[in-house]
């Protein structure tokens, strides 16, 4: 198996590409908030939705329906659902995770959710493309915009841009604690 290197942030050697680029896109996500005014094509953002929408859920019972937005206007507007999302008001698109009312605070819909949001994050990831979680505080906004049933509920936003700075790559030495912190052989 081979890792390409070059395969990041160019989607025609990835789409032809047989080669491994999994483990690059892993390394090379990270929560973008500043996007630049590069549109995403239409490919990439199917793309996207389909790894979300082929990721696992518990008993295989996909509880989610996502929303694109992609306008500019619309977009201004739902960075207003949450004090921590300012950033999907330059976002290229933004997609809102939306779920059953009555079983969004439910621990398997929780997990499903994150393994969605994560396949999504991780197919931007290898097209270049940056993406951040947003929280929802104004579920009475987000449904004005957003227009799901009356039995939904959205439990998340996730946005989509390129970086306006620092294009994605691998990050060498993340945020994060040291492997041998985090993994234990055999025993604690
Ligand atoms: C459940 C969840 C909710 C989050 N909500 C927000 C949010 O509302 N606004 C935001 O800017 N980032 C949000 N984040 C992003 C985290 O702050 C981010 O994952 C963390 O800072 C690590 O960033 P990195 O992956 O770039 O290292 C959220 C992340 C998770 C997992």
């Amino acid at each position: 198996m081979v890792i390409r290197h070059d395969a990041i942030g160019d989607p025609a050697a990835a789409a032809n590409s047989d080669h491994m680029i999994t483990f690059e896109a892993i390394k090379a996500r990270r929560n973008v908030r500043e996007y630049d005014n590069r549109p995403m094509t239409n490919v990439q953002l199917d793309q996207i939705l389909e790894a979300g929408r082929r990721s696992p859920s518990s008993q295989n019972s996909q509880p989610w329906d996502f929303v694109v937005v992609t306008d500019e206007d619309q977009l201004r507007r739902l960075s207003a659902v949450w004090f921590g999302g300012a950033h999907i008001a330059g976002s290229a698109a933004t997609v809102a995770l939306v779920v059953a009312a009555e079983d969004a605070a439910r621990s398997r819909v929780q997990f499903d959710l994150g393994q969605a949001t994560m396949s999504m994050m991780l197919a931007a990831a290898a097209f270049g493309v940056g993406s951040c979680h947003s929280a929802v505080g104004d579920h009475e906004l987000a449904r004005e915009l957003l227009a799901y049933p009356a039995d939904k509920t959205c439990a998340l936003l996730i946005s989509f841009g390129y970086p306006v700075a620092r294009p994605l790559a691998p990050i060498h030495e993340p945020d994060r604690r040291p492997f041998d912190d985090v993994v234990h052989c055999g025993r604690w």
